[in-house]
């Protein structure tokens, strides 16, 4: 159906001063109107011509012919949308009609502006119930609602959700994983803090010093809760398993469950390294965005101990090629989101100062974010 062209309307009726009052209404709305006084002509227009809605009368000359027109355009037009007017409504009539495939039923006499409305939004409606929603289109809409509702708590992950679903689609393919589980890990990549939302004091997702134990405790509760509250729907199952395993390690002293090595998933542990690169490299509210070559020498210390080594060379890898656009990218959200002041959209890149830089002998269990620790050292690793 081309939405913008003129619609197609037949209209029967036996009654011609009904005809000729509907008929000019609608014409006079753009419509194009064909006029039927019996059900054969009815229905031979209906072989003729491709409707867009048939409008009927259910008695014609004391003989109920409306259903027979009815079911001749669900045959022979299918696309074509159907209405029934009498002037002798019952209950049952009604059912019936919509049995037969007509989407209202008007009293007579009929209101021409009324039928003009409802024979355009029955139009729109069928239109928009048929155009499919490309899967792609679908994952975008429902994943920009996920981020929007992580990023409402802590505006500083602005856009971290889309960053890391590109990064990490980037790695997947380049390591040859099937188009299902990068879309699965796509989606685990948007959701990954979800369980943020629903931590009980979410003040501390935007506090400028460290973390109390306590704090710390509830802040790692939140792959767990992001995976139970996706739920159990069986398409899930993969993606509910990445989000739960993002704050793993492959050394074990992850959380939640301590997984090590090959006990996480392959797209969980892509989803580790990058969504580790995106925080370091982007402000938060309790430390500066690392410069690209801290985050390299970072990673760097970091094979076999935080990330897997194979997954973690294809990154560095890519981190080649795209570093300095991945390192621009939370500037340019941030900034979006008002979190920028002028001074640092200038920097290229931002350095930490060094009152915040870990030595890289910070062993794992300082490393808030990446182990199960209660240190109490500057907070400059990502809580998220
Ligand atoms: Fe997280």
């Amino acid at each position: 159906m081309d939405a913008d062209r003129p619609l197609q309307i037949l209209l029967a009726d036996d009654d011609e001063s009904t005809l000729s009052l509907l008929g000019t209404v609608l014409e006079a709305r753009g419509f194009i109107v064909r006029l039927a006084a019996t059900p054969e002509e009815a229905i031979a227009a209906v072989e003729s011509e491709p409707f867009d809605a048939v409008v009927t009368d259910v008695v014609f000359d004391g003989e109920s012919a409306g259903e027979t027109i009815l079911a001749a355009t669900k045959k022979l037009r299918p696309q074509a949308i159907c209405l029934l007017m009498t002037g002798y409504p019952r209950v049952d009539a009604a059912v019936q009609a919509m049995k037969v495939g007509a989407v209202d039923y008007l009293q007579k006499p009929v209101d021409p502006t009324k039928l003009a409305a409802t024979i355009q939004r029955s139009v729109n409606e069928k239109r928009l119930a048929k155009e499919e929603l490309p899967f792609q289109d679908l994952v975008d809409i429902l994943s920009g609602l996920v981020a929007k509702s992580i990023e409402s708590v802590d505006p500083y992950t602005a856009g971290h959700g889309e960053r890391t679903r590109r990064y990490c689609r980037l790695v997947a393919e380049d390591f040859g994983l099937d188009k299902k589980t990068v879309e699965r890990l796509e989606l685990a990549a948007i959701a990954h803090d979800y369980g943020k939302i629903f931590l009980d004091d979410l003040g501390f997702l935007t506090k400028k010093g460290a973390l109390t134990p306590t704090e710390r405790r509830e802040m790692q509760r939140h792959p767990l809760v992001g995976a139970e509250r996706l739920g159990a729907h069986p398409q899930l199952k993969e993606v509910v398993r990445y989000v739960a395993e993002h704050h793993e390690r492959w050394d074990g002293l992850g959380y939640p469950f301590r997984l090590k090595g090959g006990e996480i998933s392959r797209a969980g542990r892509i989803l580790c390294v990058v969504e580790v690169f995106d925080s370091l490299t982007t402000r938060r509210s309790y430390k500066n965005a690392w410069s690209l070559q801290k985050t390299i020498d970072y990673f760097e210390s970091q094979a076999g101990r935080a990330f897997d080594p194979e997954i973690l060379d294809t990154f560095l890898r890519l981190l080649e090629v795209n570093g300095q656009t991945w390192l621009e990218a939370p500037k340019i959200d941030l900034t979006a989101a008002g979190l920028l002041i002028p001074a640092e959209r200038g920097e290229l890149p931002t350095m930490v100062k060094a009152s915040e830089a870990v030595p890289m002998t910070t062993p794992s269990s300082e490393l808030p974010a990446l182990a199960d620790a209660g240190s109490a050292t500057a907070q400059t690793e990502p809580l998220g």
